[in-house]
């Protein structure tokens, strides 16, 4: 790769951390570095990039890699960093010092506060000050976290086109915040129909904020937003209960659900009390009508508290209704706080061979 004569750049991605692990920084092969990135970047998945990964790559990129970047599993920023020594970077040297940093976090680190620095594009700052659950004005039951969104979409799919998602457990409307900034139709079913009315508000001061120009009507138990811009998108809020998801949204399909299961801590809690549930029970009823409702080989992504529903059920309701779980050997849970312990999964829909 050709570079200025006597510096280094190298490309810093970072990831949302959601471990407290220090030193990684990447796990690419320097022949991947120097060779394959349009490929790993293509293929980026948790398996390559378990959260908490820091990964930087020395070179250069082409627009189109950028835009692959954006779909990396819990990116949240890319970063040039110049580096200007008086001197020439021999490659070897060059690939010496690559690997020195990407063994060794303090020496990173050291790179970092002496390179200068200029932050490509980030994920971050204009999208959370847009869509930060702060800018609505609801507080219940939980504020989301947009971070988590966004990651849950990512993982939904593989790096193709989305075309709509669904969340069967709505809430308060925060998967179509996402929905609206990706340009892409959504869905959301609420069993709660303040939540739904507050869903209907927040949607539209979004769309105002944005000054996306927009129909709205409502029908029975279904709020209908339609955007008029170059492209139409649709944006549907239904109240009804989740068990019975399909009844509710007849003759649609989704290539993607993804929700933030109820977590059974008390909203608003003092003390976090956990309540008591059967989640096990909800997710097995729920889970024959979520299939229904999705493409073939469409995928579901569910965050959920592993205080009040075991890793292992949820696995096993995966299998017993019939989907193989994604990225099985990678841990991506995180945890929260005394009462949560955050997982999650993703499953795809399989489909029998006709
Ligand atoms: C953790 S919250 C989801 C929050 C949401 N992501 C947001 O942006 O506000 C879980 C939601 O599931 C809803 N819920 C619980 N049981 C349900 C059911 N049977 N059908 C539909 N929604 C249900 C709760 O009312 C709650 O709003």
């Amino acid at each position: 790769m050709a570079k200025p004569a006597n510096s280094i750049s190298v490309y810093y991605f970072q990831y949302k951390q959601r471990s407290s692990q220090r030193g990684i920084v990447g796990r690419l092969s320097e022949t991947e570095i120097f060779n394959l990135l349009p490929r790993v970047i293509a293929a980026a998945t948790p398996e390559i990039y378990p959260p908490g990964s820091i990964l930087w790559h020395s070179g250069e990129l082409t627009p189109q890699e950028m835009e692959n970047c954006r779909w990396m599993t819990f990116l949240t920023q890319v970063d040039k960093l110049e580096w200007t020594e008086g001197r020439d970077w021999p490659v070897d040297e060059l690939a010496a010092t690559t690997n020195t940093l990407r063994q060794d976090y303090d020496a990173f680190q050291a790179f970092l506060e002496t390179a200068m620095h200029q932050t490509i594009f980030s994920l971050d700052k204009d999208w959370v000050s847009t869509i930060a659950p702060q800018v609505f004005d609801y507080q219940s039951p939980a504020r989301q976290s947009p971070y988590l969104i966004r990651a849950m979409i990512n993982l939904s799919y593989d790096g193709d086109a989305i075309g709509c998602v669904l969340d069967p457990m709505g809430g308060y409307g925060q998967t179509l915040f996402e929905c609206v900034l990706r340009g892409i139709d959504g869905a959301t079913l609420e069993i709660s129909p303040t939540a739904s009315q507050r869903s209907a508000e927040n949607l539209r001061k979004l769309l105002q904020r944005l000054q996306i120009p927009f129909e709205e009507s409502q029908a029975g138990n279904c709020h209908l937003f339609v955007t008029q811009g170059t492209t139409q998108n649709r944006y549907q809020i239904v109240n009804g209960d989740t068990r019975k998801a399909d009844e509710y949204l007849p003759n649609q399909q989704f290539d993607s659900l993804m929700t933030d299961f109820p977590y059974g801590v008390r909203a608003g809690s003092r003390t976090d009390k956990l309540v008591p549930t059967d989640y096990d029970r909800l997710l097995d009823a729920a889970l024959p009508s979520w299939k229904r409702l999705l493409k073939p080989h469409g995928t579901i992504v569910m965050a959920y508290n592993l205080y009040t529903l075991p890793r292992e059920t949820v696995r096993a309701l995966i299998r017993r209704h019939g989907f193989r779980q994604r990225f099985a050997a990678v841990d991506l849970s995180g945890w929260i706080s005394d009462k949560i312990h955050r997982d999650i999964v993703a499953f795809e829909k399989m489909t029998l061979p006709s």
